[in-house]
């Protein structure tokens, strides 16, 4: 797979201390880059998933099912041919296969009658000459059903939860004895944290446009996290060779884990185009992107923490229940962020599933961390509320240099000096008592949470050129998802290939390209950039060749390479041009070290007295992710995240109907996701960091930083503001008076 000519790899077996990045000299790395892609998509010249025009286009539109759990017994095509536009009606609907939130596991289609495992389930594809007459039709398409007994409440099913089984993450981690720490500890908590399924609400729909070559091969365009995997789990689905799927997703309109795999749009569009002969795009209505792709799991957390007096922890316990589909091997990974937050002797961090017939759980933005960290950071509040002591202080206390679990040091690690700064940046000390605050109708407090997302490496590979005349482009599956990946991948390349980022042509989202592991779980810029980074090292490699000097003699800037009293342009170094492959895949570093991102975050809350409502009024985030390759975007990311935490503190939440598990507020008018008027200033500040074990650019995850912790941090503000502890999110005005 990763078989290419020129190919400079490297597997992070040990710390890679020298970075090219470090001398500066181009001056592009680290600063506020405006997005290159940016006068593209302001100006509408972006494609994004729903814009790729073909000649003889059709259009498809989705079927849903209506029932929770059963089976269906017929579809009447026949019924809605002869309406206006109609081409033809997919309902082979047992190729429709079902795919994994986590997008590595793709169940096979089922053969003959579809079972329906969930209402909005995908059960056939109507394909017409335009969007709305196949919505048309969808709508009235005749499908008759066979209701099946389903399982929709969590309360209901709680007998039958079952534990991850092996090799599944999330791990179950027990040291010691909790129970004992328990009843041994001068301190206490024992308390249960509930959260609720949500959505990535992406602005942009899940769509995909399929086109069919003469020689069977496919190209799939749309809004795909993984280009690379993708590609393979939709030939997998398809029953093709992984080399005869092609995608391409250059620019997507927000995924937050919605579309790290595949989506039924597009094995559907896939089905359709080859049956109707034509390409064929398939749009979901927004009420299908929140019933048929995925949501985070609901979760409930039963926290216990044990204290000696001075607040030093002596027990860690978070036992989780989540939900998916009966049968789904994904868990939503509650824990993940309390194995390696605080030190702490004994150790339970546990997840059980309850099986259920609602919309499939997958990753949303920092699975396990975006809620996980409500129930261990709100639970933190109560124990410090408890000893009497700072929430800081309770954290600093509790710090550690080893990983409390794997017993290994981390590769950097900078909580204390972010719950520092932020004291220090927010005015933490005029914090006062619970409910001591009050400007007229308004309670006013102040709460704080450490923040953590684990940083991972995962195996990318980018390709870049360089010209004859002095540009360069870089090419890879890689994709950006917002995030800014057009743009950190730029500023790589230009500092250490010494050409102005406007001189560096980008290409990613093209499994065509150099396979790469996409964007998810943060380590889109880790993995991408190391990729790129190799591929220019080795390009500056060949240039001093070229120059006839050492490398370490050769300095490239705006354009020119430099030595030995000469100055050559670029361009005319490379002749017909130079282009070298760079790879990276994790390696020992990842099991010798603990590998994450930290910060702190404060928020000010007033809560109004008469009516019980909630306004965040500021909100800072301190956070330390090893090199930051973008200051503008970086910061960009950590707002995004905070805002979601608002989200998730004051008002984000799927219902489920418990009568058949239907999604009762399945749209951006009913899923309340924070406006503008509920996000107040946020502050956003970097602690400069290096880390050397984790990738030669030096820089760790940050996409999910900004979100892991920021829940709570509103929710301890609101306690501090009116000395109410509500345990179950989100935190609404009903549940505060
Ligand atoms: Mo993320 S939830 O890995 O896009």
């Amino acid at each position: 797979m990763f078989g290419f000519g020129t190919t400079n790899s490297l597997t992070m077996d040990k710390p890679h201390p020298h970075s090219l990045l470090d001398t500066g000299v181009q001056g592009s790395i680290s600063r506020p880059f405006d997005r290159v892609d940016g006068p593209k998509k302001v100006s509408g010249a972006a494609t994004y998933a729903a814009e790729y025009a073909f000649d003889h286009l059709a259009y498809g539109f989705l079927v849903s099912a209506r029932i929770g759990a059963g089976k269906v017994v017929s579809i009447d095509a026949e019924a809605v041919r002869s309406l206006p536009g109609v081409i033809d009606v997919v309902t082979d609907f047992d190729r429709f296969v079902r795919v994994s939130g986590q997008g590595g596991e793709t169940k096979a289609p089922t053969q003959g009658v579809k079972d329906i495992a969930f209402m909005g389930e995908i059960v056939a594809i109507v394909v017409a000459e335009s969007y709305e007459a196949a919505r048309d039709a969808a709508l009235q398409l005749p499908v008759a059903y066979e209701a099946g007994e389903g399982a929709y409440g969590f309360e209901a099913h709680r007998a039958e939860a079952y534990s991850p089984p092996d090799g599944v993450t999330p791990s179950h981690f027990a040291q010691g004895d909790v129970d004992r720490a328990m009843a041994e500890a001068p301190v206490t908590v024992d308390v249960t944290y509930i959260t609720p399924s949500q959505n990535s609400a992406a602005m942009e729909p899940h769509a995909s446009t399929a086109v069919w070559e003469e020689d069977g091969s496919l190209t799939l365009y749309g809004a795909y996290q993984m280009p690379t995997s993708d590609a393979s789990q939709l030939a997998k689905s398809l029953g093709l060779s992984a080399k005869k799927v092609r995608i391409i997703s250059r620019y997507i309109g927000g995924g937050f884990g919605s579309k790290l795999g595949v989506a039924p749009e597009s094995v559907a569009a896939a089905i359709a185009a080859k049956q109707v002969g034509r390409p064929v795009k398939a749009v979901m209505a927004r009420q299908q992107v929140f019933e048929a792709t995925v949501r985070r799991s609901n979760t409930e957390q039963h926290m216990r923490l044990a204290a000696t007096r001075d607040g030093r922890l002596t027990a860690i316990g978070q036992e989780s229940l989540v939900s998916n589909q009966p049968g789904e091997d994904f868990f939503e990974p509650v824990g993940i962020g309390t194995h390696m937050l605080y030190a702490g002797e004994n150790r339970l961090i546990s997840h059980r599933q309850i099986p259920l017939n609602l919309v499939l759980s997958g990753s949303m933005r920092a699975p396990g961390e975006a809620v996980g960290m409500i129930g261990l950071e709100c639970a933190m509040d109560e124990l410090a509320e408890t000893l009497g002591l700072d929430p800081i202080e309770l954290r600093k206390i509790n710090d550690t240099s080893l990983d409390p679990e794997k017993n290994v040091p981390f590769s950097s690690r900078s909580l204390t000096a972010a719950l520092d700064e932020g004291a220090e940046r927010f005015g933490w000390a005029k914090r006062g008592l619970p409910g001591a605050r009050r400007e007229g109708e308004w309670l006013i407090g102040m709460g704080m949470a450490s923040a953590v997302r684990g940083n991972m490496l995962m195996e990318s590979s980018a390709k870049v050129e360089l010209h004859a005349d002095g540009s360069a482009t870089v090419s890879s599956a890689m994709t950006d998802i917002g995030t800014g990946s057009y743009t950190i991948l730029a500023q790589i390349a230009s500092e250490i290939l010494g050409i102005p980022v406007d001189r560096i042509g980008m290409a990613l989202g093209d499994t065509h390209d150099p396979p790469a592991a996409g964007s998810g779980g943060s380590w889109g810029a880790g993995s991408a950039g190391s990729a790129v980074y190799l591929a220019c090292e080795m390009l500056q490699r060949k240039l001093a060749k070229a120059m006839g000097v050492d490398e370490e003699a050769l300095t490239l800037k705006d354009g020119m390479a430099i030595a030995a009293n000469r100055s050559i342009p670029i361009g005319e170094l490379v002749g017909q041009g130079f282009e070298a492959i760079g790879h990276i895949k994790p390696g020992k570093q990842e099991k010798e070290t603990s590998q994450a991102s930290f910060g702190a975050h404060f928020a000010e809350v007033g809560v109004n007295a008469v009516t019980g409502e909630v306004r965040v009024r500021r909100m800072l985030g301190v956070f330390a992710a090893g090199r930051v390759l973008n200051a503008k975007t970086a910061r960009s990311q950590c707002l995004g995240g905070m805002t979601f935490g608002i989200g998730t503190a004051l008002t984000e939440e799927l219902y489920h109907d418990a009568r058949n598990g239907k999604l009762v507020n399945r749209d951006l008018a009913e899923y309340h996701v924070p406006v503008n008027a509920d996000v107040p200033q946020l502050e956003v500040h970097f602690l400069p960091e290096r880390d050397i074990h984790a990738n030669p650019i030096h820089a760790k995850g940050i996409g999910e930083l900004g979100i892991s912790g920021a829940g709570a941090a509103v929710a301890n503000a609101i306690y501090n503001a009116c000395a109410v502890r509500v345990r179950d999110f989100p935190v609404t005005l009903d549940k505060l008076l």
